[in-house]
């Protein structure tokens, strides 16, 4: 089974609305099930859901009130769903071993003390991440604040989300889960739609952007080479807006940006390209279509400050982790400082209240790492010794590592106590082990 490039509209995933809000909180429920959905035109897909949408269904939750999740398992395998990016207390927190068993059902209490980002929910069931993910269990999680609604950015239809992933799909249609099949995932989804294409106005758009693949990054750009103004990362808004031609995005990294289509001429057909492999070109290389149409009224502004930032407290404790898998042929283990993952060790204890500095270095030596921490957001204080890129400044809870790479981060853990793992968010290989753990005491 195939599809044409751009022949499929964009549709973005539906709004989870509440059952029941009260003063301080909204109320989510939420089934994961085992559906058929178009994905190709004219096929059906067995995918994993929730609440029937592939991908998930969108909260859209507020800063200062809490969301109160019921979750329920309607799966025959056990599931456990992360809030990513989120510092919530560790019964909240979507554990790889605090799952819900099949027909059972976990209440997810998540507090929402954080500035807006975009964050994702996914699935965390130890060994099974990875497949789960693939098959389709994850969705969006916006969450605004009152700072970023008087900034004036696009909102409302101009606000739209864009998860970007891969997949591999068999002849009849069915998808297929391979670990580590990177270059054969060469069907690349947009909001679960392939290469879609997207009726734009000629005017700013603010799109969120979600890498949910397993393993690929993307190196995107448009195919004029045109102006992306980046405004927010993995954890909110940077401090200012940053403008580029291009964006690398490894799975689990958020790219929050905005694209004015006024500079253009109705009917200009502008594609979203991604310039790296693996896979064949012709397939892994879009990614998307904007298709532009009449100029619209737009009073949007991107303003040349975005968030305040806070300046950064002294860090007392250093640490190093290394990434790293066995190199292909050679075996099918992947390891955090030498050791794979062991749901009863902690290899890391950090009193309450510090702020760390963690080198941590891929010594992989063909194969690319991230890097990505659950309850805190991070800053990237330098990559290979150097600065790093503005639009990687702001708030990050998961950093690329090409083979070789070493980044510093710095970390303060004044949030939630309790034990939360860290993990390459490639996640195939965090479901072979390179995944750790830390407590905070
Ligand atoms: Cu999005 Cu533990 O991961
Ligand atoms: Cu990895």
């Amino acid at each position: 089974a195939g599809v044409a490039q751009f022949s499929v509209p964009l549709t973005v995933p539906p709004r989870l609305r509440p059952y029941r809000s009260t003063a301080t909180t909204d109320y989510y429920a939420v089934t994961a099930s085992r559906v058929f959905r178009e994905i190709l035109p004219g096929t059906r897909t067995e995918v994993l859901a929730y609440n029937g949408s592939f991908p998930g269904p969108t909260v859209r939750a507020r800063s200062g009130r809490r969301a109160v999740v019921r979750q329920t398992n309607a799966l025959d395998t056990p599931v456990s769903v992360h809030l990513h990016g989120g510092a919530n207390p560790m019964e909240s927190d979507g554990g790889a071993m605090d799952t819900i068993a099949p027909g059972a059902t976990k209440t997810y209490v998540y507090d929402n003390r954080q500035p807006a980002a975009t964050l994702w929910t996914h699935d965390h069931a130890h060994h099974m991440e990875a497949e789960h993910v693939y098959r389709g269990l994850s969705g969006l999680y916006l969450l605004g604040d009152r700072d970023e609604d008087a900034l004036g950015l696009p909102s409302g239809e101009f606000d739209v989300p864009l998860m970007v992933r891969d997949a591999r799909f068999d002849d009849q249609g069915a998808m297929v889960y391979a670990m580590g099949d990177a270059e054969n995932r060469s069907t690349i989804l947009v909001n679960g739609r392939p290469w879609p294409r997207m009726r734009v106005k000629a005017r700013k758009y603010r799109f969120r952007m979600v890498n949910s693949a397993n393993l690929r990054v993307f190196v995107l750009c448009l195919s004029d080479g045109g102006e992306i103004v980046q405004i927010g990362a993995d954890g909110g808004l940077l401090e200012a807006p940053v403008s580029t031609q291009v964006l690398v995005l490894s799975p689990g990294e958020r790219a929050d940006f905005v694209i004015d289509f006024s500079r253009y001429a109705p009917g200009t057909q502008l594609l979203l390209q991604n310039l790296i492999g693996p896979g064949p070109t012709d397939q892994v290389g879009s990614v998307m279509r904007f298709d532009v149409g009449d100029p619209a009224p737009d009073r949007s502004t991107v303003p040349a400050t975005l968030a305040a930032y806070p300046a950064l407290p002294e860090p007392t404790v250093e640490r190093s982790f290394t990434l790293r898998m066995d190199e292909p042929g050679t075996g099918h283990m992947a390891y955090i400082n030498e050791k794979t993952f062991d749901p009863d060790r902690i290899d890391t204890t950090i009193a309450w209240g510090t702020t760390e500095v963690w080198t941590v270095t891929n010594t992989s030596e063909t194969i690319p790492h991230n890097f990505h921490t659950h309850l805190v957001q991070f800053r990237i204080l330098e990559r290979d010794g150097q600065p790093v890129p503005p639009a990687e400044a702001g708030r990050k809870d998961t950093v690329f590592l090409f083979p070789g790479q070493s980044v510093r981060l710095q970390l303060t853990f004044d949030s939630h106590r309790g034990v939360f793992p860290y993990h390459c968010h490639m996640i195939d290989h965090s479901a072979m082990g390179m995944m750790a753990q830390m407590e905070i005491v």
